[in-house]
């Protein structure tokens, strides 16, 4: 499974980066607002941190500007995957990006079909939102076992990336459905780290340790 990490933050790219578990970032307007400086310089920093794909979203609305500035975002640096919202309107664009070779993560999937129309087009990701389907009543990661399945079924390339993911649960559950990717926030990488049981027993073992006198292991 390849771990991406759900932040557009500097800070905490380049805390979780020296611990071997990150395979990429994963960026969106949302996330980029709350960063400072000029959003090109977020993006080139952040590409030069992480040498796997990091994925920008496009802001523009018309599809001839999404299709520009999409062009634009790809040239800022060899590992940018850039972000398309999963919309009717941008299915030439997307078409048209995904022949000249340009990576493309499609967001903000929710359903099936629309997941099977953008593997059609060959893109890189789609990424289906887990969390914020559950928030309307419907079951996330039943949305990630139907796109495992249609992939199988035609052997699409296209990875399917979860995203949304907000608990450790979420990320187990994509993890047994057999997703390519998780996009994971720092925080729940902290919480599915983090055990109350592995805590007590280190500190069990440290207290033995010292009761025992010992100053020597080796
Ligand atoms: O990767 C998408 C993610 O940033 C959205 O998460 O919790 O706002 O639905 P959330």
């Amino acid at each position: 499974m390849k771990i991406f990490l759900d932040t557009a933050s500097r800070e905490v790219i380049k805390k979780w980066s020296v611990t071997g578990l990150i395979d990429g970032v994963t960026t969106n307007p949302s996330l980029l607002v709350k960063e400072d400086g000029e959003p090109k310089k977020v993006l080139t920093d952040i590409c030069a941190m992480i040498s796997g794909p990091v994925s920008f979203e496009v802001v523009e609305k018309d599809p001839d500007a999404v299709y520009k500035q999409a062009r634009e975002i790809a040239a800022c640096a060899p590992n940018v995957v850039v972000k398309i919202p999963c919309l009717q309107e941008y299915l030439p664009v997307i078409h048209r990006l995904s022949c000249e070779g340009i990576a493309l993560n499609i967001t903000l999937v929710f359903t099936a079909l629309q997941a099977l129309m953008m593997a059609k087009l060959g893109v890189a990701y789609i990424s289906p939102f887990v969390g914020r389907w559950d928030d309307l009543g419907h079951e996330g990661v039943a949305l990630l076992q139907e796109l495992v399945t249609i992939k199988k079924h035609y052997g699409f390339s296209t990875q399917i990336l979860a995203a949304s993911l907000r608990s450790p649960l979420h990320w187990k559950q994509a993890a047994l459905v057999g997703v390519d990717v998780v996009t994971i926030p720092p925080a729940v990488i902290e919480q599915g780290i983090k055990h109350p049981l592995t805590d007590k027993g280190v500190a069990l073992f440290d207290a033995d340790w010292k009761k025992a006198g010992r100053t020597q292991l080796l």
